[in-house]
């Protein structure tokens, strides 16, 4: 065999180039982390190379006894990582996971709760621009205006006036625990499912330090890419008599063949993060958030109720100075290599292109290294940038001084 010998320079540049980025910058992005060289080998092998629709012992294609085994001991490991009856690993991303769901417990037209986009859950929790919201009949809930946190009171309310079908928990936006057993309460006494959507804190859940839905939920969807630290994929665990109805909403209701590399870098990343350093790694990932939190706290920014029990916090951008946008702060900091997303508050004034605010997490800054003493060097930075957004001085003297930082803590050392 030979295959075509002139390197593709155009895409391989590229790739160094997005290397050194994420080498020579801090991504505090909350829902990404830097995944393990390991998951990246399963991802990039052969096993891209193989159709097999259906599932372990039932496929449509032939030459599926490897990968049998492979998206077998996926399910094995995830399993026994969150103490699930059943798994699906096929799931091509979060958002598929959630509408397979949907696909396999609901009728279009059908009554779900969810959390609201604006105050913190996701676009698949009913946005109206979201084939959830354009399918079935979601209602939102959302945090209080005093304290910024889910009202369980609220929520029960709402569920005995609209008797969902389903409640969705979990979100994309909103830095608390979220308790799994009151919610549990509130869906028995009005006869609905649960559905708990763990993306963004499955990775704390598998490391010990949020609670585990799983045992409260029917189904928990989650993503395997954030704080769990695996390759860019979903997943679902369910009760076991729940798991025939969301294969079939999966494949063929959702989804054609399945990524098997994907599937096997999953196994891996379930394998790490059964580690016990990986309960280690959930600790830190807290802790660095907490810390930076207090140090943005301390430097006038505002911090969404308050602070943060996880690896993600909202800053209210307001106090700090009424006229930056949290899209300008953005382009400031991305300009001086501190990547982090705008995002709205909890009844912003502004658009949700515009936003007061911005949402910073620390899972990918806790892989390379850093502690609680970066996260103060990492608030001073972000001070300085935002108190003169427009200094290309001030960049440039941050980017230089990020950049050093970060060669110490690389995370693809080359
Ligand atoms: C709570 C929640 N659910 C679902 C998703 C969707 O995941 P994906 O981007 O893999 O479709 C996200 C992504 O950010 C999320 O935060």
């Amino acid at each position: 065999m030979t295959w075509p010998n002139d390197r593709d320079h155009e895409v391989f540049n590229l790739i160094d180039r997005e290397v050194e980025r994420q080498n020579s910058g801090l991504q505090l992005i909350a829902s990404e982390n830097f995944t393990s060289p390991a998951v990246m080998e399963a991802v990039g092998s052969v096993l891209t190379n193989k159709y097999s629709e259906g599932y372990p012992g039932r496929r449509y294609y032939g030459g599926n006894q490897v990968v049998d085994e492979i998206e077998a001991l996926a399910i094995e490991r995830v399993t026994s990582l969150f103490g699930a009856e059943a798994a699906n690993v096929q799931p091509h991303s979060g958002a598929n996971a959630n509408v397979a769901v949907y696909l396999a417990l609901l009728q279009p037209g059908d009554t779900v709760l969810g959390m609201s986009l604006d105050h913190g859950g996701h676009l698949t929790h009913g946005s109206p621009v979201n084939i959830s919201g354009r399918t079935y009949k979601f209602v939102g809930y959302r945090v209080t205006p005093s304290d910024e946190r889910l009202d369980l009171d609220q929520i029960r309310d709402l569920a005995l006036a609209e008797r969902p079908k389903l409640i969705v928990a979990g979100a994309t936006a909103y830095p608390r625990i979220i308790d799994p057993a009151p919610l549990r309460e509130i869906a028995d006494e009005v006869g609905a499912l649960l559905m708990f959507d763990a993306a963004h804190i499955a990775g704390l859940i598998a490391g010990g330090v949020h609670p585990n839905p799983v045992p409260f939920a029917d189904v928990v969807t989650f993503t395997t890419h954030k704080t769990l630290r695996g390759p860019r994929g979903g997943c679902i665990l369910s009760r076991a008599d729940l798991a025939a109805s969301i294969d079939k909403a999966i494949f063929p209701g959702l989804q054609g063949g399945p990524l098997e590399h994907v599937i096997a870098g999953k196994a891996v990343a379930f394998r790490e993060a059964a580690d016990p350093s990986f309960a280690d790694y959930a600790r830190r990932i807290v802790a660095n958030a907490q810390a930076l939190a207090a140090a943005l706290g301390q430097r006038g920014f505002r911090l969404v109720s308050g602070g943060t029990d996880n690896h993600l916090m909202l800053v209210d951008l307001r106090p700090f100075d009424a006229e930056l946008t949290g899209k300008d702060a953005q382009i400031a900091l991305d300009d001086s290599g501190i990547t982090l997303n705008r995002n709205t508050i909890p009844d912003d004034p502004r658009s949700p292109f515009v936003t007061s605010g911005l949402r910073l997490g620390t899972p990918s800054v806790t892989t390379q290294g850093l502690d609680e003493t970066h996260m103060v060097q990492i608030a001073d930075w972000i001070e300085r940038v935002l108190r003169a957004p427009s200094d290309d001085a001030v960049r440039s003297a941050v980017r230089a001084e990020v950049s050093s930082l970060c060669a110490a803590f690389a995370p693809y050392a080359r």
